[in-house]
C-alpha cells in the first residue's frame, strides 16, 4: 500500500499514513487533536483544516491541494468563501500525496496554553500618547475668522499647556464635525505632545495601548490602560506564520524560495494581530468614545529580526546570509493604517530597535526590562524560545549573541514531543534505584500515580528537559548522552528499528494508545540545543575575560516552566549558585510594555541597542571545539562545583566535575 507523509502544524506532529486515509484519522494516529463533534460524519463542520501549499525545503515536502481527494458537496455546505480556497474538512479529505496541514486555533480540541501572563511592572506611567479634553470658544461673526484647527490648537495651548504642531490628515478632514458634535468640547489624542492623532466629540477618558510580543511560535498582546499602566486584557495565539516554517531560518528560506512568500507571511501575522486586537477589545465599553480596536491609540511591538522584517514586508534574505545585515537597526514609527493594523488608524506602531541580524527587538525588550547595564554582578540572561538569545555582562560592558537552538526546547523535533497543552507531560522524576518514573501531565492536578485518568499525549519542552536530566541522574544515559543498555529494566529497551529508548508512560496511561518514549534521537536533539546555548555563553565569557557567573536569568515564558536544577544538570548554562538562577517570565513582552508606558524607555532602548556589543558566535575559531565539549552532560571538561554539591545532597549516581 502506498504511504504518504503528513505534517500537522502548529504542533509539528508528522508521520506517514496509508493512501486514502482521511485527515481526521491521520491526525488521531499522530496524536493531533482536531475538534470533531459529529465524530467524523461530516455534519458538524468543526474539523476545518487548511492545506499549506508550496515546496517546504526544510521538510523536503511538496504539499499540494491536489494531493487530497476532491472537495465534496458535504464540505461545501460548511466552507465559507472567507475560509479561503485551501480549507477542507479533515474528516472528508483523503490523503493521496504528501501534505502539510495547518489546524486553525478554532479547530483544535486541546487548546494550546500560551504561557505568557503579564506580571506587575514597576515603572512610571509616562506614555507617548495622552488624551486631553478641551473646550473651544464658539466662533461668531463679530470676531476675526479663525479656523477650527487653529482654535483647537489655541485651546490645547491654554487649557492643557501643550503645543500641537500637526494633525493626522484624516483627523483634520473630520475635525469640524467632531467639534460640533461635541458641542465645542472635544477629547484630543496627542502623540508625543506634537501630533493630533484623534479627535473625539465630548469627554472620553479611557485611552488604551497594546504591547505585542511576536515570538517565532506564539504571539501575545497586552491591552493596557494608558492612564494606570495596568494590563486589562491579554490575547494570544500561535504565530500564524508557523506553517511557513517552524524556525527563523526556514521562514527566511520560504521567503526566498516562494514567490510572494514575504507578503503571504506578512499578511498572516497582520491578520493574526488584528484577530488578537478584536478579541482583547471586544468587551471594551468606552463612554462615548471609539469601540473595538479603534480604542487602541498606541502600539509597541517586539520580535526577532526575521519576524521584524517580514512584519514590515522587507525581504529577509540579507539577514539570512553572511554578514547578516538588517535593513534598519533603529526603532521605527509607522502609521497603523499603512500596515493595515486595525487600531486607531492615525496612531503609530512603534517597532523597537534591533541589535543585529539575529538579535532582534525582542532582545532589546529583554535588555530594557532586565537592565543588565545597571548591575554590578556578572549576569547571563538566557531568552529561550525557538531561538536562544543571550546577554552577558554588567554595568561596564554587555555582549549579546544568538544561538541556533532549534525548537527542541519547545517539544518540536522530539518524537513524542508536543507543545504545552493539556495532556503534555511537563514534569518528570525517575527513581535512580528502580528506574520507575513519576510524571505530571498538564491539566491534571497531581503526579500520574495519584490521578484516575492520566490521558498523557506527549511531552512538552519542560518535560523533556526534566526527563533527560532524570535519565542521566538515574544512569539510564551516560555523560555522552548514550543509553546504557546494560541497565536491566523493562523500560529501557530497543524500538522496532533497534534504537534505544526509555518508556516514560505505558500505552494504558495515555490517550493515544501507544507508549510514550524518549529515544536516542530525542536525547541528541536536546544535547544539540543545549550545547548551542552553553557554547554561546562560554565564548562570550571568554571574550569578556569572565571566570564565573554571579547570576543567571531565565527569560522567556519557557524559562519560567523549566526546572532550573534539571537545566543545570544538563549543562544548558555554566555553573552558578542555584539560588542565583531565576526566571523572570516573558521579559521581551515586559520590554514592549515598558516602551508602551514610558517614552524614556524608548530612548533607553534606542541607546542601549547601539551600546550592546553583538558577538557572532558561530564564526569564533573555538566554536566547534566548545560546541563538541558542551554536547556532554553537563560538559566534557568544565567544572560544576555548585551542581556537584546539589547532586551530592540528592545522592545521585552520576559524578560531576567539581
Ligand atoms: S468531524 Fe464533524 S464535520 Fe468533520
Amino acid at each position: 500500500m502506498t504511504r504518504h507523509r503528513v505534517i500537522f502544524q502548529p504542533s509539528g506532529r508528522r508521520g506517514e499514513v496509508e493512501d486514502g486515509t482521511n485527515l481526521l484519522d491521520a491526525a488521531r494516529n499522530l496524536g493531533v487533536d482536531i475538534e470533531s463533534i459529529c465524530g467524523g460524519k461530516g455534519t458538524c463542520g468543526k474539523c476545518k483544516v487548511r492545506v499549506e501549499e508550496g515546496f517546504f525545503e526544510k521538510d523536503s515536502m511538496d504539499s499540494r491541494m491536489g494531493h487530497l481527494s476532491p472537495l465534496t458537496g458535504q464540505e461545501m455546505k460548511f466552507l465559507k468563501p472567507s475560509d479561503g480556497p485551501a480549507m477542507r474538512l479533515a474528516c472528508a479529505a483523503q490523503v493521496h500525496g504528501d501534505v502539510k496541514i495547518f489546524v486553525p486555533e478554532k479547530s483544535r480540541a486541546g487548546k494550546q496554553i500560551v504561557r505568557k501572563a503579564a506580571k506587575e511592572l514597576s515603572i512610571a506611567v509616562e506614555p507617548a500618547v495622552r488624551k486631553y479634553f478641551v473646550e473651544l470658544a464658539k466662533p461668531s461673526l463679530n470676531e476675526p475668522i479663525t479656523g477650527d484647527f487653529e482654535r483647537l490648537r489655541e485651546a490645547l495651548r491654554r487649557q492643557a499647556g501643550v503645543d500641537a504642531l500637526s494633525m493626522d490628515f484624516p483627523v483634520l478632514r473630520d475635525l469640524q464635525d467632531a467639534i460640533r458634535k461635541g458641542n465645542w468640547g472635544v477629547t484630543v489624542t496627542l502623540w508625543k505632545g506634537r501630533e493630533i492623532i484623534k479627535v473625539e466629540p465630548g469627554f472620553v477618558e479611557a485611552a488604551y495601548g497594546l504591547a505585542v510580543d511576536v515570538g517565532t511560535t506564539t504571539v501575545v498582546g497586552y491591552l493596557t490602560d494608558l492612564a494606570t499602566g495596568k494590563v486589562v486584557n491579554t490575547g494570544s495565539m500561535m504565530n500564524p506564520q508557523v506553517p511557513y516554517g517552524e524556525d527563523v531560518m526556514s521562514r527566511i528560506t520560504y521567503a526566498m524560495t516562494n514567490e510572494g512568500g514575504v507578503q503571504r507571511m506578512q499578511k498572516a501575522i497582520i491578520d493574526g494581530l488584528n484577530e488578537i486586537i478584536a478579541n482583547v477589545t471586544k468587551d471594551l465599553r468606552i463612554n462615548g468614545g471609539a469601540s473595538g480596536g479603534e480604542a487602541i491609540v498606541d502600539l509597541t511591538i517586539v520580535f526577532n529580526t526575521a519576524m521584524h522584517h517580514i512584519f514590515l514586508g522587507f525581504n529577509p534574505e540579507h539577514i539570512g546570509r553572511s554578514p547578516f545585515i538588517p535593513a534598519i537597526q533603529h526603532g521605527i514609527g509607522i502609521k497603523a493604517r499603512d500596515l493595515g493594523i486595525k487600531i486607531n488608524p492615525g496612531s503609530y506602531i512603534y517597532v523597537l530597535p534591533i541589535e543585529a541580524g539575529f538579535v532582534g527587538a525582542d532582545n532589546v525588550g529583554v535588555l530594557i526590562a532586565e537592565e543588565p547595564y545597571n548591575m554590578d554582578e556578572n549576569v547571563l540572561i538566557i531568552d529561550i524560545g525557538t531561538n536562544g538569545e543571550l546577554l552577558l555582562g554588567n554595568r561596564t560592558r554587555v555582549c549579546s549573541t544568538s544561538c541556533a537552538t532549534g525548537p527542541a526546547f519547545e517539544g518540536a523535533q522530539i518524537k513524542m514531543g508536543m507543545r504545552a497543552a493539556p495532556g503534555a507531560i511537563e514534569k518528570v522524576r525517575i527513581d535512580p534505584a528502580t528506574k520507575e518514573p513519576l510524571y505530571k501531565v498538564i491539566g491534571k492536578e497531581d503526579w500520574h500515580t495519584r490521578v484516575e485518568k492520566i490521558d498523557a499525549k506527549g511531552i512538552c519542552g519542560s518535560g523533556i528537559i526534566d526527563a533527560i536530566a532524570e535519565m542521566y541522574k538515574a544512569g539510564i544515559i551516560d555523560k555522552s548522552g548514550k543509553f546504557d543498555m546494560t541497565v536491566k529494566n523493562r523500560r529501557v529497551r530497543r524500538d522496532h528499528d533497534g534504537k534505544p529508548e526509555y518508556v516514560l508512560a505505558w500505552a494504558g496511561e495515555t490517550s493515544i494508545g501507544t507508549d510514550i518514549t524518549i529515544n536516542q534521537g530525542d536525547v541528541r536533539a536536546l544535547q544539540l540545543a543545549k550545547a548551542a546555548l552553553y557554547a554561546g555563553a562560554k565564548l562570550m565569557m571568554q571574550k569578556m575575560g569572565m571566570e564565573k557567573l554571579d547570576k543567571v536569568i531565565l527569560a522567556g515564558a519557557f524559562g519560567s516552566y523549566i526546572d532550573k536544577e534539571a537545566a543545570m544538570t544538563l549543562g544548558m548554562f555554566p555553573d552558578c549558585e542555584i539560588d542565583k538562577v531565576y526566571a523572570v517570565g516573558n521579559a521581551a513582552g515586559d520590554g514592549a510594555r515598558m516602551a508602551l508606558l514610558n517614552t524614556s524607555k524608548r530612548d533607553e532602548a534606542e541607546q542601549r541597542a547601539r551600546w550592546v556589543e553583538f558577538v557572532e558566535i558561530a564564526v569564533e575559531p573555538n566554536f566547534e571545539r566548545e560546541f563538541m565539549q558542551a554536547m556532554h552532560l553537563p560538559h566534557m571538561k568544565d567544572r560544576f562545583p555548585n551542581l556537584k554539591k546539589l547532586l551530592e545532597k540528592a545522592a545521585s549516581p552520576v559524578v560531576i566535575n567539581g
